[in-house]
This record gives structure tokens, sequence and C-alpha cells, in this order.
């Protein structure tokens, strides 16, 4: 049977995502939102792609739960984005009250399904989706880490004049303004940046991928970024459909792993069927378990905000 990916939010993020669902042509994607006629007319304009496409995706636009019911992947973007001058843990008592309810909803029909959330602020929104679901913790994750090692990428590339697709990054911590890029992971065909770029703009790059999401929120002025964070998403539901095995960097929970338990917050993961299937422990030096080590207590304030 063909595999059923629920999005939950038919905003920008999850508009988008469900189109580069029905362009890869593989899957059904169901769009639901609370906004009544949003879903549907988003999901019939996408639908009405497929042709043109030669896709044999169905998409659905729904104000139902039940129809998102026996999903394999849930997708939860529904919340409140950025505007500018707001950092994403400004949006942390809004969303929480969000992704509350969606994730309580979406798990009951979908009990064996993995959830990605992307909700900002997202790592406590991935802890608490978790909580409500009452999931095995392996099979909720959190897109962050995809979205800015690629924005890392694409400043590394462009400084370098090399195709993107030649540099492969590593961003660790939690999704926000204490994210952890590494530069020692951080190669150009294997050969690690450290080896090819002076310190000072290492530095500088780093700078703009921690800022990468306020860049573009201050560019837009109405709301967030969301081609690069569909994309990401959509890497990691494609690695959990068809059992990729990927090591992607992602919010997942920690259970003793780079010193921290009870957490979610972003790690390099093995990606696959079951979720999160592996936490992969690298070996970090000082400075950078220092960097972790921040970027953890930050996540972790804000979960004790919330009382989760
Ligand atoms: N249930 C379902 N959908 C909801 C709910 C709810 N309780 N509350 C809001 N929504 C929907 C809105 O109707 C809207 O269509 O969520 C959608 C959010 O879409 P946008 O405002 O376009 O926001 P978007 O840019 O997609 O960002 C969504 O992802 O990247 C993060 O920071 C971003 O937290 C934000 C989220």
């Amino acid at each position: 049977m063909r595999k059923k990916v629920s999005i939950i939010g038919a905003g920008h993020v999850g508009a988008s995502t469900a189109q580069l669902l029905a362009y890869e042509g593989t899957v059904n994607v169901v769009l639901f939102d609370i906004a009544e006629g949003v879903p549907q007319g988003k999901a019939l304009d996408i639908a009405e792609a497929c042709p043109l496409w030669r896709s044999s995706s169905s998409v659905k636009g729904t104000n139902s739960y039940d129809d998102t019911a026996h999903s394999d992947v849930l997708i939860i973007t529904a919340g409140f984005p950025r505007k500018p001058g707001m950092s994403r843990d400004d949006l942390l008592n809004a969303n929480a009250e969000v992704v509350r309810g969606v994730a309580a909803e979406t798990s009951k029909r979908s009990p064996d399904a993995v959830m990605i959330v992307v909700t900002n602020p997202m790592d406590v929104m991935a802890q608490l989706a978790w909580k409500v679901s009452g999931f095995p913790h392996r099979r909720v994750v959190g897109m962050g880490g995809v979205l800015d090692s690629s924005r890392f990428r694409t400043f590394i590339s462009s400084e370098l004049g090399v195709s993107p697709s030649d540099v492969e990054a590593l961003v660790m911590g939690g999704h926000g303004d204490q994210m952890v890029p590494l530069p020692r992971f951080t190669t150009v065909k294997g050969v690690p940046i450290t080896d090819i770029l002076p310190a000072e703009k290492i530095h500088s790059l780093i700078e703009r991928t921690r800022n990468g999401g306020a860049e573009i929120v201050s560019l837009l002025k109405t709301g967030s970024a969301y081609y690069a964070p569909a994309a990401a998403t959509c890497e990691m539901i494609k690695a959990v459909l068809f059992d990729e095995k990927r090591v992607l960097p992602c919010a997942a929970y920690l259970d003793g792993e780079y010193g921290a338990r009870g957490l979610f917050v972003g790690v390099p993961v093995v990606l696959g069927k079951d979720g999160a299937e592996r936490v992969m422990e690298l070996d970090i030096n000082k400075e950078e378990k220092t960097g972790f080590a921040r970027s953890l207590s930050a996540v972790k304030a804000l979960v004790e905000k919330l009382s989760i």
C-alpha cells in the first residue's frame, strides 16, 4: 500500500512540504489545518499539478483529524511563525498550546507513526509532542539541524565558489541562537573547512548560520522561511518512509549521550523507519562540548518554563 504522510498546518512550511512530496510522486499526502477552506484549496491546487509532474500522489486537504488516521509519518508545522525582532523562543506559549492539541489528536489516530516536529521553538515542541503523544522517544524527531546545516553549506559554497552539493556540514545543539555549527565536521569533498578557510572567515559564516532564520524574517517582514525548511523536512520524511538510515542532525531524545538525559536537542542520528534509531556520538573537543552544553541549557530553560 502507498505510504501516507499527514501534514498538520497548511501554512507556508506545511503547504511547501506537501508540494515537494507530491512532486516526488510516491506518497499520499493529507494537509490539515483549522482554517476552513485553506487546506482544501491548497491541496486541490497541488493535486492539479500532479498530472504535469507525472506524479501518482493523492493530495487531500481537510479540517477533520479523522482524515489523518493511519499515517506513516506525521508532520507538525501548525502554529505561529516569527515576526521581525522575535526570537524562536518568543513563540513558546502560543505554539505550545497548538502543539499540545495537535499531538494529542494525531497520535491517537496514527499510533504507529513517526512524528516530525517543525513548529518553533522546535526542540521544546518536540519534547512536548513526545510527552503528549506517549510515543516511544525514538519515534519523535525535530527538524532543525538539517536546515541549519543546509544554511551553513550554502554560505560555505558561495564563499568558496563550489557546488553546494559538494559541501557537507554539521550543526548540533538546539535550533536557536545557541546552535553549534561544527567546522571540524564540515567538509568540502572530505576536506575539513578548517584546512581551507581562515578562522575569522569561518567565524563569520557560523554567525550568519546562527542568524540564518532571522535574516530571512527581517527580509520578508511578514513571516519566516519556508522553502528550505520544507526541503529539510522532506529529506527527513524520505529517510523514514524508505528506511534510508540517513545520518542527519535532528532533535532527538538524549538518554545519556553527550552527557545529557531526558531532553530533545539536535544531534546526529541514524534516521530510518523507526525514527531516530540511533544517536551518533562524535568525539567533540572541549570547545565544542562547551558550546553544546550552553545550547542544551537554553533548551532546558524553555522546557522548564513549560513544566513539561
Ligand atoms: N491546528 C492546526 N493548524 C493550526 C493551528 C491548530 N491549532 N493553529 C494554527 N494553525 C495553522 C494556521 O492556520 C496556519 O495555516 O498553522 C499554519 C501556520 O502557517 P504559517 O502561519 O504560514 O506559518 P509557517 O511559516 O508555515 O510556520 C509554521 O513552522 O518553521 C516553523 O517557526 C515556524 O512555528 C512556525 C511553524
